[in-house]
């Protein structure tokens, strides 16, 4: 078993955060709120994100623009009330086990921020504040057009009608609103302010280790738009022998693979837009990718590279039972925990690939050609799939994989090679006979 460690390395027994969110209505606050609550989740860092739009719809399920007047003392008892009901929430949520709880409010004034510190630092949790601040008119009017106007708020309602609600509410928060520390009397918070998408940013009292990684994370994201693109390597002499690890050369149909993936790639990018190709330091991946055109970047990452089989490199599951039939039944009960014997798990992947997801998340496009447990965890980073679900999702051979970010989720589309391969896919309690099909519904 793999030590109980979290997912980045360090002791963050103790520490608890709350991460406030600041700033207007349309600033991309539970965009920002989402990701990193699906950063620190893949981590295996309890998050969770209390929204407080969400508590003041129970009460109030669709207001319109005046209700968020502050002079509206029904629209301000109401607003309070949710607010209430969703910091006692995290609260109950803190004591039971929670390290980052994420506030998602637009706290946009002192007297609440101030509010909010005195609730949550009575129960020995950090407040960090991570405002978000944008002027850019044209961008604002997207972010209504894309999230607000179909919001719960304006259910059935007319979208041209809904966006200049919309706007009429911004309006009433414009009138209160107070960037923090305008006035300098909140220096002495831990705030994070992001200006423009990060075209400035401004970061002050940060405290701890997992404060500064949330707020590196936060600061490398962008909103360009872009897709990242997932293959394995063409099938491997390995492959079709059913042997894990090892550094094998394509067998002839992984060679047609790699031949076909330039057509493939073109034909899912829809452009001659070049992309940037990452693939691990091994001998399949850097063939698979051998015949991509000239002018498409490539990169070899170390953290790329296959799961670490220990002492298993190289033997089939049939063997791996026979000779370590106690670790084989103990993978198969705690897949994502479970550590070859001089080797690695799922767990220990995804720690190496932090630094490959901080890097994606600050790039445009990108190719990776990587390996069945790597793209499973990248994919369990975008898809948010739990560390129950992430070590069985099935990745086939000669497939590729779109996945587009969008405001909220992310969108996958497959394009087969339509070349056969071995399927390397091995179901609980099963050594994986190799003509086993992965089951549908897979990516
Ligand atoms: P809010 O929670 O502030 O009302 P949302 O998160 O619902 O706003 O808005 C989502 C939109 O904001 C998305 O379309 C996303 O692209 C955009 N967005 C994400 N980050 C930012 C940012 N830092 N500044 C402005 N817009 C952003
Ligand atoms: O069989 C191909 C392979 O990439 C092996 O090299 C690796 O050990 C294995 O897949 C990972 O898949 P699983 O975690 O399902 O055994
Ligand atoms: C809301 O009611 O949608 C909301 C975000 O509330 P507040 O601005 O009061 O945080």
């Amino acid at each position: 078993m793999a030590p109980k460690t979290n997912g980045i390395g360090v002791q963050v027994e103790g520490t608890r955060i709350c991460v406030v969110m600041v700033g207007l209505p349309a600033r991309g606050k539970s965009y920002i709120a989402q990701k990193a609550q699906r950063y620190l989740k893949w981590l295996s860092i309890p998050a969770a994100t209390f929204n407080v739009g969400n508590y003041r719809r129970h009460d109030s399920p669709s207001p319109s623009a005046d209700f968020f007047d502050t002079n509206n003392p029904v629209g301000e008892r109401k607003r309070r009330a949710a607010a209430e009901a969703a910091v006692q929430d995290m609260l109950r949520w803190f004591r039971a086990g929670g390290v980052v709880g994420i506030l998602d409010a637009t706290n946009s004034t002192k007297e609440r921020r101030k509010w909010v510190i005195d609730r949550v630092r009575d129960e020995g949790v950090e407040v960090i504040f991570v405002e978000s601040k944008c002027d850019d008119e044209a961008l604002i009017m997207a972010n209504i057009r894309d999230v607000k106007t179909t919001s719960p708020d304006y259910k059935g309602q007319d979208p041209e009608e809904a966006a200049q609600d919309f706007r009429n509410r911004i309006r009433n928060y414009e009138k209160v609103y107070k960037t923090i520390n305008a006035d300098g009397d909140e220096d002495d918070l831990t705030y994070l302010k992001i200006m423009n998408v990060g075209k400035q940013v401004i970061i002050n009292r940060i405290q701890d280790y997992l404060q500064s990684r949330i707020v590196y994370y936060l600061m490398n994201l962008h909103i360009r738009p872009r897709s990242v693109w997932l293959s394995r390597h063409g099938e491997s002499m390995l492959n079709l022998e059913g042997r894990i690890g090892g550094d094998a050369d394509l067998s002839y149909r992984g060679d047609e693979y790699a031949r076909k993936l330039p057509q493939l790639v073109l034909d899912s990018v829809g452009s001659d837009r070049p992309l940037t190709v990452w693939t691990s330091t091994l001998k399949r991946t850097i063939n698979t990718a051998r015949h991509l055109p000239p002018h498409y970047n490539q990169l070899q990452w170390k953290a790329l590279d296959e799961l670490d089989a220990g002492v298993c490199d190289g033997m089939t599951y049939q063997e791996i039972s026979d000779m370590y039939p106690e670790d084989f039944q103990a993978r198969d009960e705690d897949k994502y925990n479970y550590r070859y014997r001089g080797g690695e798990s799922y767990r220990d992947v995804v720690i190496r690939l932090e630094p490959i997801i901080m890097e994606l998340e600050r790039s445009e496009d990108i190719l990776i050609i990587s390996h069945q447990a790597v793209i499973r965890c990248i994919y369990a980073y975008f898809m948010q799939k739990t560390q129950e679900e992430s070590p069985w999702v099935p990745v086939p051979l000669h497939t590729l994989m779109k996945l587009t970010p969008r405001a909220y989720g992310t969108e996958v589309q497959t394009y087969k090679a339509n070349i056969k391969a071995v399927s390397t896919w091995r179901g609980k309690g099963s050594t994986a006979k190799h003509e086993d099909p992965a089951p549908e519904g897979g990516v």
